[in-house]
């Protein structure tokens, strides 16, 4: 029972690699077919989208792409607006559909540490105002799955996204450089990050979100660059996570930075045998490359933590490794009801970290 359609009009462009869309027969504008595309999954649909594109792109009016139930082979290609018609600018829906990345070659290659192809993202979205994403299945990403950058009031719901807890770098859905994102009612389960969350991402509401396996919800990591834009504005309410390695993770690289995160609410969460359910931690430096013996320069400011409770698979489930250089502050804890494996007492770490707490909190309140 699904469809994609892309209504226009706006300035976009995503790239698709090896799609396999499938649709039942709807309101027909401009049906992929009509340009040559095989459904067979053998022929190369990559020019007959690109022709659909073009010529709804060149409609006056709102313009839909059908494509019918079957499976097509696309390569990596970019749509381009802006398009033609002035009057509603930079609107697009995708509706349905699953894109299945194929990963598990190019993710295999990368183990044997071979010369491997670029891979590719499944879907991007880069300078697209006023997106809709619903009902989406993401299958097998080489890379990241969904990417959301430089984009301007966008909805993602009812999305899936599956990829085995191996396949390195599929994060489920990348969020940078963009205002007003809401991520509603979708499950991720896949080997890298859930959601993470790049500098100057605000105003991001996510709700409903059921990760793992999985990396967690991550903001970061940060730092990378010495100037970067801060997220704000991040709201995750009403989630669950199961088995995933991470929580609610904020991570930063141990460097100079003059980014910051600020106003963060974490509220109604349940984690079940998550490895790191609460987890700060600003020294990230793998391989200790390029950050030794530095500290942080993101200012993490204002987080609140409220209703979060479940268990943890490792004993220290609220882990808060801030900055020596910029402590943590305004860190709220309200109600937190988290244990070592079912019954288990669990730990807490505080460093560097400022805030203030209410209601029960287990583990312990380290943060006094
Ligand atoms: C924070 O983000 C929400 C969406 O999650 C938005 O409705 C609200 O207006 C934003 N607040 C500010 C101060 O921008």
């Amino acid at each position: 029972m699904s469809k994609v359609l892309i209504t226009f009009w706006c300035c976009v462009f995503f790239s698709l690699r090896f799609i396999f869309l499938n649709s039942n027969a709807s309101s027909i504008t401009y049906n992929v077919l009509n340009f040559g595309a095989k459904s067979n999954g053998k022929s190369d649909a990559t020019q007959p989208f690109l022709k659909a594109w073009v010529a709804a792109c060149r409609s006056l009016n709102t313009a839909t792409i059908y494509v019918p139930r079957g499976k097509y082979w696309i390569k990596s290609v970019t749509f381009r607006g802006p398009c033609k018609n002035k009057i509603i600018v930079n609107r697009i829906s995708v509706i349905g559909g699953t894109l299945d990345g194929n990963g598990a070659g190019f993710w295999d290659c990368r183990k044997l540490g071979k010369n491997c192809p670029v891979g590719a993202r499944s879907i991007t979205f880069n300078w697209a105002n006023d997106v809709v994403i619903s009902g989406l299945t993401s299958l097998n990403s080489q890379l990241m799955h969904l990417v959301i950058n430089s984009c301007k009031n966008v909805m993602v719901k009812n999305v899936r996204i599956i990829a085995p807890d191996f396949s390195p770098n599929t994060d489920g859905i990348h969020v940078q450089s963009s205002i007003g994102v809401t991520i509603s009612g979708t499950s991720i389960q896949t080997g890298d990050d859930c959601i993470s969350i790049g500098p100057a991402t605000r105003n991001l509401w996510m709700d409903k979100i059921q990760c793992g396996p999985g990396h967690g919800v991550s903001i970061g990591s940060l730092a990378r660059d010495y100037n970067e834009d801060g997220v704000q504005n991040v709201t995750l309410i009403n989630s669950v996570f199961t088995g995933s390695d991470n929580g609610l993770r904020i991570k930063s690289w141990a460097r100079a930075s003059t980014g910051f995160v600020t106003n963060i609410n974490y509220q109604n969460i349940m984690m079940k045998n998550v490895d790191n359910p609460i987890i700060i931690d600003q020294n990230y430096c793998p391989n200790n490359q390029g950050c030794p013996s530095q500290a942080s320069g993101i200012k993490i400011n204002q987080v609140t933590y409220q209703n979060i409770f479940g268990t943890s698979t490792t004993q220290v489930a609220m882990n808060f490794e801030c900055s020596s250089s910029n402590p943590c502050s305004g860190i709220k804890l309200q109600d937190i009801k988290l244990t070592y494996l079912n019954n288990k007492k669990a730990q807490s770490i505080c460093k560097n970290i400022r805030g203030n707490t209410g209601g029960v909190i287990l583990p312990d309140n380290c943060l006094l």
